[in-house]
């Protein structure tokens, strides 16, 4: 079986920290999407650590770590990961695989999302500028270079020929690329000599196999559910599918061999860049939220916007990719206040109440409608078991349960890899 974890809301909920909790359990875990757009975040034995493209399994030992065809692939960025994998003694060249399938970023990839996003000016969508969109467009566009043509004598050509495309847009946008080009063309070829040395598959075999063997395999979202290409809140989305579909397309595998979806969530809500958020809070509880969360962003270091849980989103994210089991993140950071608030409806301009996600986020001002919870005002450090939490805590718990018809099975109260509440026995 293949068990899909991922995000629920715009990102950042805690994918890398679940994965490398639940990794024991598994043989395979594998990236299906995005690129190093995202940044997952992992921290265990006083190690604080940040993975962009490479799946949060490669701590555990044992484990095959697979990059998926659906993914984009920047190769400097990769050899920059491997580098600082270096101190932690991991056996890379055993336990990492990339798919020949899996697209490259290329530098003026970078140079384009730089080009596009200025001249969209105030209408910039806030992307990470790591290239994923004209990636990805180009992958679209049949133009795409892939990790299998690192191999090809063509792969020169092949890169003139796109590149000389891309020239010829960031002249149009009359954006400088002369000044930085040369020196990350250097980068980029010796980086694609150094991709080399890993193991180049075609990954859908391998996890096929491994399905064929009865081994167990974690797909490893990246990004959010409101992030997605066709469900997100359009045009403020990146330029993957990040629902447990995506996990079909960019890994190679069967819907009928998806097993548990576990959907993670902040206890509140955060997005990066920019894009409609309906339960935002630009006041001092925002900013008390950032402070606590420590909400600034893992791949650009940008703060993140903060606001209140949002159900009817929600609840469109657990419908969209069919959530088995519910992980909520964070807890912790809502220790500090009195009281707490949950949206629970959406008012539409016309006065009326509705549960649903209006077509267009961006255009309709919908007003959150909130139900208000006690604070527990009390550390969470020292609770292991559900039956010790706080009473007002269990009642938030008990709410959003029966709010979302699904168990939440793991209740993360803080970035270490302990400081866990596992509820029931998962998977
Ligand atoms: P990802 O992109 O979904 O993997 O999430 P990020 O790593 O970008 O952001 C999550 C941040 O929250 C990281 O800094 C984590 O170390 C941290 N984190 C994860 N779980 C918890 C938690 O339960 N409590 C607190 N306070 N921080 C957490
Ligand atoms: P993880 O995997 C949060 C956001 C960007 C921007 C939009 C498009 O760590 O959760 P892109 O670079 O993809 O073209 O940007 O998506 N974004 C993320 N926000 N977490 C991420 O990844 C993100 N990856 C992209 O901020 O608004
Ligand atoms: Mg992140």
């Amino acid at each position: 079986m293949v068990d899909v974890l991922l995000g629920l809301q715009w990102g950042d909920e805690g994918k890398g920290k679940i994965v490398d909790v639940l990794a024991p359990q598994y043989q395979v875990v594998a990236r299906f999407q995005g690129g190093p757009n995202a940044g997952h975040t992992l921290e265990f034995d006083g190690y604080k650590h940040v993975l962009h493209q490479i799946p949060s399994g490669i701590f555990r030992a044992d484990i095959k770590n697979i990059i998926g065809n659906g993914v984009v692939l920047d190769p400097i960025v990769f050899r920059k990961e491997i580098d600082g994998l270096g101190k932690y003694n991991l056996d890379l060249s055993r336990n990492l695989f990339i798919s020949k399938k899996a697209s490259i970023i290329l530098p003026t990839h970078r140079l384009l999302d730089a080009a596009y996003e200025q001249a969209k000016g105030e209408a910039k969508i806030g992307s990470t500028l790591r290239g994923i969109g004209p990636a990805y467009q180009d992958k679209v566009a049949r133009q795409g270079l892939r990790v299998g043509d690192i191999l090809s004598p063509n792969f020169q050509a092949k890169y003139r020929k796109l590149t000389e495309a891309h020239k010829t847009i960031l002249e149009h946008h009359q954006f400088d690329y002369q000044s930085t080009l040369p020196q990350a063309e250097e980068e980029f070829f010796a980086a694609v000599e150094f991709m080399k040395q890993f193991r180049l598959v075609e990954s859908e075999y391998e996890i096929n196999r491994a399905l064929d063997t009865q081994q167990k395999v974690l797909a490893e979202g990246a990004q959010g559910s409101l992030l997605d290409i066709d469900f997100g809140s359009y045009p403020f989305v990146t330029s993957s599918n990040t629902m447990t579909a995506g996990a079909c397309t960019g890994l190679g595998i069967a819907p009928r061999q998806i097993g548990e979806v576990f959907g993670i969530f902040k206890a509140y809500c955060t997005r990066v860049g920019s894009g409609p958020f309906p339960t935002e809070l630009s006041d001092e509880t925002g900013e008390r939220m950032r402070q606590e969360g420590r909400e600034f962003g893992a791949t650009t270091g940008r703060p993140r916007r903060c606001g209140w849980l949002d159900l009817p989103a929600l609840k469109y994210a657990i419908m969209i990719n069919g959530v088995t089991q519910l992980i909520m993140m964070k807890v912790d950071v809502l220790n500090i206040f009195d009281t707490i608030r949950i949206c629970t409806h959406y008012e539409l301009p016309d006065g009326t109440l509705t549960e649903q996600l209006p077509y267009d986020l961006c255009d309709t001002a919908v007003k959150p409608v909130y139900k208000e919870f006690k604070g527990w005002k009390t550390g969470l450090a020292d609770f292991h078991t559900y039956e010790e939490v706080p009473a007002e805590l269990a009642a938030y718990i008990d709410f959003l349960e029966e709010a979302l018809g699904l168990p939440i099975s793991f209740i993360s109260t803080g970035p270490d890899r302990e400081a866990i509440i596992h509820r029931e026995a998962v998977v």
